[in-house]
């Protein structure tokens, strides 16, 4: 039987952290023997804001090494550096002219990463559309993501029936996957802003590499609520909520559940023990990633498998949309 595809990706920007896990990377490796999988790392997204070369350079290594520990096997997955398939960019190119100005400008991540800026750079602006070019060349059919990506991929599904009706029926048309539990993990500093890996304040989030003393001194400064009792409510205690629902993703039990668990108990037995269960989830993540790091050849290695892959895949879409729209086959 042939598999169904998902493909999904992470910018390498700032330290990976618990929100892009639970949001994404957990369910990666629950799907991956389920489909055929496909997972970026999308460096041409992540110049849209400042990078420091040698910064980037090795931070695109150190997120293949953490997709591994993670639990993503290479053996069933096909890990892809984004820039080492040329054909996003191409298809990017013809897809932006089938993409509205209007559209773009409704995106509401663009609306607040552009809001403090004074230059802002078109790849900014037209970033849903390379992120639509990285879906639609490998024609996968299931987007892995949190909540915070749901807009974007309502964008890439509009763009590929505008060509498909256009030029007749090229792309699959994605659907989006997005858990029911850790699909926005709040910021701990800050909860009613999302957790993001590239928050200045590292107080605010749990990184992948974070030892075990920093987790647990970073749940212990999170912001909570007034009040002493270990009950959810979003609207209420934005804070301890968020702090339930990173609980409740990580041990699968229900809010409920764990309401009663704390009932008569104080925040600091909660924080404590679900300082525990994150450190219980990190600490072998840890342990993977320091030996992986140090086997550089292993995973070039991957790359380069991962990059046959998909420039085979990858060409096969570009070549099918450019006899569509026109233009002249390359004599080889
Ligand atoms: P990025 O790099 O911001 O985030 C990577 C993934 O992590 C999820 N995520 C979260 N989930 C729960 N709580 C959070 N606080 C949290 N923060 C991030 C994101 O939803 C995402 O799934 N544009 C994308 C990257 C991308 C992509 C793609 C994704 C480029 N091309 C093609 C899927 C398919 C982005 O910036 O994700």
């Amino acid at each position: 039987m042939i598999k169904k595809t998902i493909l999904s990706g992470i910018q390498p920007s700032g330290n990976l952290c618990i929100g892009n896990y639970l949001g994404a990377i957990k369910q990666w490796e629950q799907m991956q023997d389920d489909y055929e999988s496909i997972f970026l790392v999308v460096d041409m997204h992540s110049i849209t804001t400042k990078q420091l070369p040698a910064d980037l350079r090795s931070r695109c290594l150190s997120f293949v090494a953490q997709y591994i520990a993670c639990g993503i096997d290479p053996n069933k997955s096909n890990i892809i550096i984004q820039s080492h398939i040329p054909q996003h960019a191409e298809l990017m190119w013809v897809l932006s002219c089938f993409t509205y100005q209007g559209e773009l400008s409704r995106m509401t991540q663009y609306k607040s990463k552009s809001k403090n800026l004074k230059n802002i750079n078109a790849g900014l602006f037209t970033y849903p559309i390379l992120m639509a070019a990285d879906i639609l060349l490998y024609q996968a059919d299931l987007v892995p993501v949190g909540s915070d990506q749901k807009q974007h991929l309502e964008l890439c599904r509009d763009i590929a029936l505008r060509f498909n009706n256009k030029f007749s029926e090229t792309f699959k048309i994605p659907e989006p996957f997005i858990p029911k539990n850790g699909a926005r993990i709040m910021s701990l500093q800050n909860p009613t802003d999302k957790m993001s890996k590239s928050d200045v304040n590292l107080n605010s989030i749990i990184s992948l590499l974070d030892e075990p003393n920093i987790v647990r001194k970073k749940i212990n400064r999170s912001v909570t609520d007034s009040g002493s009792k270990v009950v959810y409510n979003q609207k209420d205690k934005p804070g301890l909520s968020n702090l339930i629902n990173i609980y409740k993703s990580l041990s699968n039990e229900s809010a409920d559940y764990i309401e009663n668990r704390y009932k008569g108990k104080m925040y600091s037995d909660f924080k404590s023990d679900l300082s525990d269960l994150i450190i219980d989830t990190l600490s072998p993540i840890k342990l993977e990633y320091d030996y992986l790091i140090k086997n550089k050849d292993y995973l070039l290695k991957i790359l380069k498998d991962g990059t046959d892959y998909g420039y085979k895949k990858s060409q096969n879409t570009i070549s099918k949309v450019y006899r569509k729209i026109g233009f002249v086959p390359r004599v080889r």
